[in-house]
């Protein structure tokens, strides 16, 4: 006689609610389930090499924003990079902080972002000495990276803590080929999605912290804010569950992947006209195949690898992006591989030149900050009459989900023109209140 309402019956709404069970009352007695949590988090604090850690059932979307009210106070400061994923945006929203943006080079022959350098990270720091923290999502969403102890110690010099969202790569750390983790690396926090490169179920984040320079009691208050007060006890299982293989077998997982991404990487590079994304400054674990050379266009390149059961999770007209993760084992990666290449073959066109997607690209001119536009009293306006207004909403190609409008933005030709690209290529123009563009939410007059 208390929740789940379903009982764990399957007669009601049929089996889609088998598995799940709450946290509290389910995994344990609600009265004693917090300690079988606190086991389950302290050993992973202790494998991230951590102070403090918690699990989310909210994603890395909850963690960002957990962290983000960890730090400051509202009006202040932040250097931030403006390719983030919306999660963190909204981060700012909820806890009045104001972006310093820093962008990543965009590399000229793929047209994808490179990691943060650490010198523009440094010279926003020396610009602002009064910020409080310094977030940047790394590796980015292509899988590229950057020093993270070089802004570590930038961070630490200027006196601020350093935050990573490494929502795309819990493996880090976890062999001697991949790049140290952000903890490990010096950062004083990081988020990361135990579904996204570990096999746990979907929406499972790890929140990470040191707590010399982070408060641990407001860790936990900033956490819990926005967190729900049921988790759901599949989640949270699963979680430690990736957390207790990562220990036993994390290495040998992370070299059977290595070596099934490597292969798979040098077999598509001697495609004619395809490229992947290597190299020292890239993730070895991602997989990131650049069609502009074939002329094949990725949207029909995804679509066909869609008909063929092997969804990517992001194509657009030059670029395909896989994630192979450690439940992958070689013979998968090669499968999908071969795959990929036929597809490619089918739809092989004119060669081009790579075009970078609008969400690298962005150059936003912020007239607001985050919060104060989100909160100001709006108007919805055609989109020609759009162009030169504030704009009270945040819009996002997604996958990957990084803003190109973002509330307290001018609204420029080049962002409408930029989103429209997406839309007629047909990609997905997430959150905005007119999806079609026809009209934009725009700062009152
Ligand atoms: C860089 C980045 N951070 C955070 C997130 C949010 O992760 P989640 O889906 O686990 O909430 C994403 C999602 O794609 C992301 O790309």
């Amino acid at each position: 006689m208390g929740t789940p309402g379903h009982k764990s019956l399957h007669d009601l709404v049929g089996s889609v609610v088998s598995g799940d069970a709450p946290f509290y009352g389910g995994l344990d007695t609600i009265k004693h389930a917090d300690h079988l949590r606190m086991d389950g988090e302290g050993r992973a604090a202790a494998l991230w090499g951590a102070d403090w850690c918690r699990f989310s059932v909210a994603g890395s979307t909850h963690g960002n924003q957990a962290l983000a009210l960890a730090v400051g106070e509202p009006g202040q400061k932040v250097i931030i990079n403006r390719t983030l994923h919306r999660s963190l945006l909204l981060g700012l929203v909820l806890a009045g902080l104001r972006p310093v943006w820093v962008r990543p080079d965009i590399d000229v022959v793929s047209g994808l972002p490179a990691g943060v350098a650490v010198q523009t990270v440094r010279d926003a720091l020396a610009a602002n000495p009064d910020v409080c923290a310094v977030f940047l999502g790394d590796p980015t969403y292509v899988g590229t990276i950057s020093n993270l102890a070089g802004h570590a110690e930038a961070a630490h010099e200027a006196g601020v803590p350093l935050i990573v969202d490494q929502a795309w790569a819990a493996h880090l750390g976890f062999h001697p080929d991949l790049p140290p983790h952000a903890l490990a690396a010096g950062a004083d926090a990081m988020v990361t999605s135990a579904h996204k490169a570990l096999p746990a179920c979907t929406q499972g984040a790890i929140v990470l912290a040191r707590t010399q320079r982070l408060d641990q009691a407001r860790l936990d208050r900033a956490f819990e804010a926005t967190h729900t007060t049921s988790p759901t006890g599949s989640i949270m299982a699963s979680i430690d569950a990736a957390r207790a293989l990562l220990a036993r077998e994390g290495e040998r997982l992370c070299a059977r992947l290595l070596r099934g991404v490597a292969s798979a990487r040098k077999r598509l590079s001697e495609v004619p006209g395809l490229s992947v994304l290597d190299g020292p400054g890239v993730e070895p674990a991602k997989l990131v195949a650049l069609l502009a050379g074939t002329g094949a266009n990725g949207n029909l390149v995804e679509a066909d690898l869609i008909a063929a059961g092997m969804p990517v999770e992001m194509g657009d007209r030059d670029t395909i992006i896989a994630i192979p993760s450690i439940a992958d084992d070689e013979d998968r990666i090669a499968r999908f591989t071969e795959t990929l290449i036929a597809a490619v073959e089918k739809r092989r066109g004119q060669p081009r030149h790579p075009e970078p997607a609008a969400a690298w690209t962005v150059q936003p001119q912020t007239v607001l900050a985050p919060r104060e536009a989100f909160f100001a009293a709006n108007e919805t306006v055609a989109a020609s009459a759009a162009i030169g207004r504030v704009s009270a909403e945040l819009i996002a190609p997604y996958p990957p989900g990084i803003p190109v409008l973002a509330p307290g933005e001018l609204i420029t030709a080049d962002a409408v023109a930029a989103l429209r690209e997406v839309q007629a290529d047909g990609g997905r123009i997430a959150y905005a209140a007119d999806s079609t563009l026809a009209t934009f939410q725009v700062i009152a007059s």
